[in-house]
C-alpha cells in the first residue's frame, strides 16, 4: 500500500461548514483571526503505484478565531486561476493565497476560503511563483525563487514582490541544474540559492512518478545572490550531499558569514518514489558559509527526526534564539508525535508530546501582542486523532510547552497533515 493514501494522509471527501465547535480550555484573547492550513487533497482516481504525497488538488482547512471564541472550522478546495495551488498559504499586503512551486499559479482567496479569479503579483500576467516566499520583516518585501523546468529548462527567476503586493522586479538567472528549489531563504545581503541533490527527472515523468529524484552526480551547493546588486553572479559554497525542503532560517554572524539550519536529509527521493520519509531522517543541520575562504562548515545539531520549522515571523534573515518544529521517534514512518522547540543560543530543546495516537501538523508561531520576548506567543498545530479519526487544532504557551494546550478545539472531520499554513490576523 501507498503509506500517502492511508490513516490521515488519505484525503477529505466531504467539504463542511461548522460554526459550532466545542472547545476545551480557553482560547486567548489576543488570538483574533484564521488559521490557514494548505495540503494535496487527491480526490480523482489514483495509482496507487506512481502517486506522491506532493500530487492533488489544494484542499485549505480554515479556523476562525475571535476574542477567546472559535466561530468556524470550514474547509474548501483551491479551485481558481487554473492551478492547484496545494502547498501553503500566504497573506501579503491584505490579501490571503494559496501558493505552489514549478510554475503552478498562485491563488488568491478571500477569508471565506474562497478563490477567486484574478492573476497574483504579476500585473495581468499568470506566472508561476514559489511555495516558500521569504517576507523580509525590515521592508516587507516578499522574496521567492521561482523555478518552472517544463517551460524554463535552463534558468531560474529570483522575483521581489513589493510590500503593497506589486512585482517590483525578477531577476533571471542561468540555471542548468534543475534541482528541486523547494525553499530561499533570505540575510540582511543575500537571497540564498539552495542547489542540492534532487533533481528534475525525465526517466520519472516519462513513467508517470513524481519528476524528481536523488542525485548522486549532482554536488550539492548553497549560492549567494546579493540582493542588491544585479551585476553580481551567484557564489557558490559547495557542501557535502544533501537534501533539505527547509530551513529553519538564515542570517549573517558578525563575521559577517552566513548561517544556515535547516531539516536535512541524506537522501530522498531515490528508491522511494512516493514521498520523502522512508530513506533518511532529517535532522537539524547548520552550515556556515565563510564568505573569506569561500568553503563551507557543517554540524549536525540533535539526531531527532525534524520536520516543518518555523520561526518568529520578525527574524526572518536575522539572528534568532528560538525554532519549533515537529518531531518523530520513528524514521520509517511518517509520522509525527512531538514539537521540539530549539534553543539556539543555549544549545537546549524542549518537548511537547501530543499523546498515544495523536500525530501533528507543522507547529505555526503566533507571537503574543504587544510581546517582548522571542518565545513570547502560541503554538498553533492541528493534531489528528486515531482513536475518534478527526483532529483538534491545539494552542501552546511556546513559553511553557509542558504545561499542554491553552484551548484545544475539536473539529468535526480530521485534517490531512498536509504542508504549510500561516496564522492570519483580522
Ligand atoms: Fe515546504
Amino acid at each position: 500500500m501507498n503509506e500517502y493514501l492511508l490513516g490521515n494522509y488519505a484525503p477529505v471527501t466531504k467539504e463542511i461548514n461548522e460554526t459550532d465547535l466545542k472547545v476545551t480550555g480557553n482560547i486567548p484573547k489576543d488570538l483574533s483571526g484564521l488559521l490557514l492550513r494548505n495540503g494535496p487533497n487527491p480526490m480523482s482516481a489514483l495509482n496507487e503505484e506512481t502517486h506522491h504525497w506532493f500530487i492533488g488538488q489544494g484542499m485549505l482547512h480554515g479556523i476562525r478565531l475571535d476574542s477567546g471564541n472559535a466561530l468556524w472550522y470550514k474547509n474548501k478546495s483551491v479551485d481558481g486561476n487554473d492551478s492547484i495551488a496545494n502547498t501553503s498559504v500566504i497573506s501579503h499586503a491584505g490579501k490571503i493565497y494559496a501558493i505552489v512551486e514549478a510554475g503552478g499559479y498562485p491563488v488568491e482567496i478571500d477569508q471565506e476560503l474562497n478563490s477567486l479569479n484574478t492573476k497574483p503579483f504579476y500585473g495581468d500576467e499568470n506566472k508561476g511563483f514559489t511555495a516558500h516566499p521569504k517576507l523580509d520583516p525590515n521592508t516587507g518585501e516578499l522574496h521567492a525563487m521561482c523555478y518552472d523546468y517544463a517551460n524554463k529548462f535552463e534558468t531560474i527567476d529570483y522575483v521581489v514582490i513589493d510590500k503593497n503586493g506589486s512585482h517590483k522586479k525578477t531577476q533571471t538567472i542561468p540555471f542548468e541544474t534543475r534541482s528541486m528549489l523547494h525553499e530561499c531563504a533570505i540575510t540582511e545581503n543575500y537571497v540564498l540559492v539552495l542547489d542540492l541533490s534532487v533533481t528534475f527527472s525525465l526517466e520519472r515523468l516519462g513513467g508517470g512518478y513524481f519528476p524528481f529524484a536523488w542525485d548522486d552526480n549532482h554536488q550539492s551547493r548553497i549560492g549567494l545572490l546579493d540582493r542588491n546588486d544585479e551585476s553580481q553572479d551567484v557564489r557558490w559554497f559547495e557542501i557535502d550531499r544533501t537534501y533539505f525542503f527547509h530551513t529553519f532560517n538564515a542570517y549573517e554572524d558578525k563575521n559577517g558569514d552566513v548561517v544556515v539550519s535547516a531539516t536535512a536529509y541524506d537522501r530522498l527521493f531515490d528508491k522511494d518514489r512516493n514521498g520523502p520519509f522512508t530513506e533518511s531522517s532529517p535532522h537539524l543541520t547548520r552550515w556556515i558559509l565563510d564568505l573569506k575562504s569561500g568553503s563551507a562548515k557543517s554540524e549536525q545539531l540533535d539526531d531527532r527526526s525534524i520536520e516543518f520549522p518555523r520561526i518568529h515571523p520578525d527574524l526572518v534573515s536575522k539572528s534568532n534564539q528560538f525554532g519549533y518544529a515537529l518531531a518523530s521517534s520513528n524514521s520509517k514512518k511518517p509520522d509525527f508525535k512531538e514539537i521540539v522547540k530549539y534553543d539556539f543560543v543555549n544549545d537546549s530543546s524542549e518537548v511537547y508530546e501530543y499523546g498515544s495516537g495523536n500525530f501533528g501538523a507543522e507547529p505555526v508561531f503566533v507571537p503574543s501582542e504587544g510581546g517582548n520576548d522571542e518565545d513570547e506567543g502560541y503554538l498553533l498545530s492541528l493534531v489528528y486523532d486515531q482513536d475518534t479519526d478527526k483532529s483538534d487544532l491545539i494552542i501552546l504557551n511556546a513559553q511553557e510547552l509542558s504545561s499542554g494546550p491553552l484551548a484545544k478545539i475539536h473539529l468535526p472531520q480530521r485534517v490531512p497533515f498536509g504542508f504549510h499554513g500561516d496564522w492570519i490576523n483580522i
